[in-house]
């Protein structure tokens, strides 16, 4: 057994990660007054969420017309219908509070003549049931919406005495002998001791798993930690097929140019200069929903109109715009398409490609945010003392497509239901439990025998690997080929992790050890992916399988649980929600407006 010392903290509520969901919940939590500490691999305001550009999407009709049941519909429609209802009328009704909640905290959101919060059109939302022209529904602060967010966020819960752990790594759940979760063991990166953190309550707000492909948005530190943690606890990942590709990463660096640029009138061309969007969709264009922009684009340059030299990717053209425009509503990608494509996009087009972008799989949770173990007989049962919010969880709002915008609404509304739901669940006036000594021994042994890990395969090689793999096999477009070479290829790279070599054996900024544990940590979310893909054998939102290339809600209108164990996964599946929350004579949306059928826009 690993012999460490280390010092054990006490709290009602800890939250692992510090981006929009984390310190969301942390803030929620703290206000009631629970004793709340949130764990951080990276300082608070760079977490990810900051890289968050066009906004958040919430029914204000500050523009226009606008109402939480075409929302609900929308992101219903988004879903392709493979979200969990009640989960999805939760998320539109309650988005308003939360934005206007947002804004009392201090987010400084972009204002209209009449100082209203300013909103623009994002992909996916639309009026009257889908039947109406798109909607204005996603409130902007510029395109740097993630980062005005979570800067007040982190104020606010400074504010509320919540106390912050920054740089700490998680290196496991704690998991008591009956399944409850006590907290997590972790490593302080600045000092390299270890610490326990015993709580009543512990949310994992670690974000996706973005890095394990080749090409992303994500930021380097969206490594599924906390699904990581969760496979390891013996607990499921659902729905990890589905994978969303943004239709607009920089060619090349794979930075982000908002759907915030399409919103404020952007299009795509093809190297006729075609506007082809207008074939595929012909109502909403350039507007229709992320998955299927994305499949057109690579349509477009599979059958020999893509641009430059290569023909590999798409242009996306905003130089029509007036300048003024760019400089007061896209102020951060006029910079990142210079800096990153050496584009004045007042004058040239950005060329963009799909780039793999959100994952709409994650801890299964139900609209509250606790984490589901779901058995036979109940599919949805609690794990008790565990939540997960945001990209790590799957609540499922988003289903097998998330909309543009519905991201930073899902981290402030599921964030904010986890800290009233804690404030239900948490008795403050209890002591602690002892902790399950056996669960951090194990968390210990496994962080001693990487950090020592003497086998013949470097992290950063084994991880490129797997990127590649990644990229080449669970794509935009899938075959029954491709996933098959993609399920071997995956259960030949986790099986090097028993070879794996680490150099650096010390305790302070280790940052081989840390990458290390990053990769074990996007193993099985990368398993779990192409193992759930390969099963699936249907297309549906980003599950694109050209082998099934139609919907089939008879046998697949179900959700996807994957135990990873070690390189294995064994796979089951739940009924999605269908039932909202509320009923028609209650306020609630009437069923046939939400019915199944074919998606078109
Ligand atoms: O395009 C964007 O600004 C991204 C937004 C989102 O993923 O919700």
């Amino acid at each position: 057994m690993a012999a460490y010392d280390y010092e054990t903290h006490e709290y009602d509520c800890i939250v692992v990660g510090a981006g929009g969901s984390g310190l969301r919940a942390t803030l929620g939590m703290a206000e009631q007054g629970l004793k709340t500490a949130c764990i951080t691999k990276v300082f608070p305001t760079r977490s990810h969420t900051v890289a968050a550009q066009g906004g958040i999407a919430a029914s204000l009709g500050n523009m226009g017309p606008d109402d939480w049941q075409w929302h609900m519909y929308d992101t219903v429609k988004g879903s392709d219908w493979l979200g969990d209802t009640d989960a999805m009328e939760y998320l539109a009704r309650e988005a308003p509070k939360a934005v206007y909640e947002l804004e009392h905290y201090g987010v400084p959101f972009s204002r209209t003549e009449e100082g209203k919060i300013y909103q623009r059109p994002f992909g996916g939302h639309t009026t009257e049931f889908g039947e109406g022209p798109p909607v204005q529904r996603t409130c902007a602060a510029a395109d740097r919406t993630g980062h005005a967010i979570l800067h007040t966020l982190y104020g606010q819960s400074l504010k509320n005495n919540a106390e912050f752990y920054i740089e700490y790594f998680a290196i496991d759940l704690i998991m008591a002998e009956d399944g409850t979760c006590q907290g997590v063991v972790a490593w302080c990166l600045d000092d390299g001791s270890i610490h326990v953190f015993n709580a009543k309550m512990t949310v994992l707000a670690t974000g996706g798993y973005g890095r394990a492909y080749f090409s992303a948005t994500s930021a380097h530190t969206c490594t599924g930690d906390g699904g990581g943690m969760v496979a390891r606890a013996g607990l499921p990942l659902q729905d990890m097929e589905f994978v969303q590709f943004h239709p607009t990463g920089i060619y090349g660096s794979g930075c982000l140019i908002t759907e915030g640029a399409r919103g404020e009138g952007g299009y795509l061309t093809n190297s006729e200069g075609e506007r082809f969007m207008e074939r595929y969709a012909p109502t909403y264009k350039d507007l229709a929903s992320r998955d299927v922009v994305s499949r057109c684009m690579t349509m477009e340059i599979r059958e020999g109109r893509g641009v430059g030299a290569e023909g590999d990717h798409i242009h996306l053209h905003l130089n029509h715009l007036p300048p003024e425009t760019l400089a007061e509503r896209l102020p951060g990608i006029s910079e990142s398409a210079r800096i990153f494509a050496g584009v004045d996009l007042t004058k040239e087009p950005i060329p963009v490609l799909p780039t793999v972008h959100y994952n709409m799989g994650g801890i299964p949770t139900n609209y509250w945010g606790e984490v589901l173990n779901p058995t036979a007989d109940a599919p949805d049962a609690v794990s008790p003392g565990l939540m997960a919010v945001g990209e790590a969880g799957c609540a499922s709002v988003h289903g097998a497509n998330r909309l543009g915008s519905n991201s930073l609404i899902d981290l402030v509304v599921f964030g904010r239901a986890a800290g009233i739901r804690a404030g239900q669940v948490v008795d403050r006036t209890a002591g602690n439990p002892s902790l399950n000594q056996a669960s951090i021994d194990a968390a210990l042994d496994r962080f001693d025998g990487l950090r020592h890990a003497d086998g013949g395969v470097a992290t950063a090689e084994l991880r490129l690997e797997m990127q590649k793999a990644m990229q080449a096999d669970a794509a935009v477009f899938r075959t029954d080929k491709t996933l098959g070479e993609g399920v071997t290829k995956m259960t030949a790279i986790a099986n090097k992790m028993n070879d794996i070599k680490v150099s650096d054996r010390s305790m302070v900024w280790n940052s081989d050890l840390m990458e290390t544990l990053e990769l074990e940590n996007l193993m099985p979310n990368a398993l779990a992916t192409i193992v759930g893909a390969e099963a699936r054998k249907e297309s549906r939102g980003a599950h694109a399988h050209e082998d099934y290339p139609d919907r089939d809600d008879d046998n697949w209108r179900n959700h996807t649980l994957a135990h990873v164990d070690g390189a294995k996964v064994a796979l089951s599946y739940r009924g999605v929600h269908l039932d909202p929350l509320t009923t028609e004579d209650e306020g609630g949306i009437e069923l046939k407006k939400i019915a199944p059928k074919a998606r078109i826009y």
